[in-house]
């Protein structure tokens, strides 16, 4: 039996992320990074920079991991927006980001992750997530969208990478209209 039919019969965890996660949860993000089709990130973390990233989030920000049979597979992380350590304006607006091991992909493992983001938000008092997500990454926007985020916009070629540009499109989900 392959990895992949072995992942839907396990109990997927869910839980925040803790430092000590740190080399699992930067294998996961630079397996993605790799790929060099679902990210705009491009270059790799090291465990080190992850511990830091996670020692560092703010009260207001999240990272939760997946977690198949004590292998963490997949994580999200939920945070606000950038705008917001510069004005009290946009406090309201959280951005999230999901990465997925290729194996354990379309299992629902993002939406179990999306599901604890959006709860954590809400307890948080953001009432909006919004996202960037590359134009060409179909099953992204697939995923999001049955999430209840709605395309709003189309950033022309905000993404260059070494051979080729890429749009990305803007999405948002409002949390606080009994979705
Ligand atoms: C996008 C991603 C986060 C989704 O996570 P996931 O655990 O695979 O998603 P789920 O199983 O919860 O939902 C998968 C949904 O994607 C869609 N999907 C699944 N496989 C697909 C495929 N091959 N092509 C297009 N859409 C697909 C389906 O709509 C499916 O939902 P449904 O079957 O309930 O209708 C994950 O695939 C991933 O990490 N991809 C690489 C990194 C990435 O693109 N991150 C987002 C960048 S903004």
């Amino acid at each position: 039996m392959g990895q992949i039919e072995n992942a839907i019969t396990m109990e997927v965890i869910i839980r925040k992320a803790v430092p000590s996660d740190a080399k699992p949860v930067a294998s996961v993000l630079n397996s993605v990074i790799l790929e060099a089709r679902y990210t705009a990130l491009t270059n790799t973390f090291t465990a080190e920079e992850e511990r830091d990233f996670i020692k560092g989030l703010c009260p207001r920000s999240a990272m939760f991991v997946a977690e198949v049979g004590n292998q963490i597979v997949g994580i999200q992380v939920i945070e606000p927006d950038g705008l917001a350590r510069y004005t009290d304006s946009m406090q309201h607006v959280a951005t999230i980001g999901t990465w997925i091991d290729a194996n354990f992909r379309g299992h629902q493992i993002g939406r179990s992750l999306a599901e604890a983001s959006f709860t954590f938000a809400k307890t948080e008092n953001f009432e909006k997530v919004s996202i960037q997500v590359l134009a060409d990454n179909t099953r992204a926007l697939r995923f999001y969208g049955n999430l209840g985020f709605e395309q709003i916009g189309v950033a022309k070629k905000h993404v260059k990478f070494e051979d080729r540009f890429c749009d990305v499109f803007y999405l948002e989900k409002f949390l606080t209209d009994g979705s």
